[in-house]
């Protein structure tokens, strides 16, 4: 994770940012730490990766790499202004041991790369190319679900489904919670059949962000306004643990975006 320090929104390359709502640098700091403590209450580790003045979505630790089987597979931005921030992490990665493997095309790491068992599902459509899909494939060797994002509200996968954990489909590695509007008819479909009895979330909660969550297959840490997707989860026995981070969402952001999970 990286902490918001210079977070900010200085340009808007998402529907969420506008540069005349001025963010609360306290607020946000606050929501963010908060996160922090919650995950290592709950028994996580949390690293943390020093932020860089003049890049204030790098807080977004979520997109600059997807990590499995402690392989790094790095990220490449689509926005010029996000670019500098794959090779702060890439460092990071390196002096923790890491190798990272360079995408050849736009790839924004877990912002629109999921895995889910022995899948990766991947997005395309705002930001992550599908060309980029076919290289994750290769390099994880996982088959690799490319989804198509049809509505710019959920640029990337991950504001629009999120994985967890547990047993269920597909077939047995876990299921997910998904807002079907987010995606087009034909990957509706696809979800579907890979996860019959997936978590089917409203426009409204995919809205406040809830679907931006991280679960380690019982802990569902989500964003508190998503009052319907909470019940549902505590509902299947999942234990929800809210967490508000509404600040971060004057950038477009949310529990999982601030997470980038190191899976080894
Ligand atoms: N302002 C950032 C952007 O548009 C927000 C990124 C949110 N991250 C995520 N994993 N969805 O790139």
């Amino acid at each position: 994770m990286c902490e918001p320090r210079y977070f900010d929104v200085r340009y808007t390359i998402n529907p969420w940012m506008s540069t005349d709502d001025p963010v609360d640098l306290t607020l946000a700091r606050d929501q963010w730490s908060t996160l922090v403590h919650t995950y290592r209450e709950h028994g996580h580790t949390v690293e943390t990766v020093a932020p860089v003045e003049g890049l204030p979505d790098m807080v977004f630790a979520a997109n600059a790499a997807v990590v499995v089987d402690g392989r790094v597979f790095g990220s490449s931005f689509h926005a010029p202004e996000r670019r500098p921030e794959s090779s702060v992490y890439q460092t990071w990665f390196k002096a923790a041991g890491f190798d990272v493997h360079q995408p050849g095309s736009v790839c924004e790491g877990e912002g629109d790369l999921v895995p889910a068992g022995r899948f990766v599902l991947a997005g395309t459509g705002f930001r992550t190319h599908r060309a980029a899909h076919r290289e994750v494939q290769d390099f994880f060797g996982r088959p690799v679900i490319s989804l198509d994002l049809v509505d710019s509200r959920f640029y990337h996968l991950d504001t629009a489904l999120f994985f967890l954990g547990g047993e269920g489909d597909a077939s047995q590695d876990g299921d997910i919670a998904y807002y079907p509007g987010a995606f087009s008819p034909g990957s509706i479909e696809v979800l579907r059949r890979l996860y019959p009895r997936a978590v089917i979330a409203t426009e409204e909660d995919a809205l406040a962000f809830g679907l931006n969550s991280v679960s380690d297959g019982r802990h569902v840490f989500v964003a508190p306004q998503a009052g319907g997707l909470v019940a549902q989860l505590a509902h299947r026995g999942y234990v929800p643990v809210p967490v508000d981070l509404s600040e971060f969402r004057k950038a477009g952001g949310g529990i999982k975006c601030c997470t980038q999970e190191i899976r080894s």
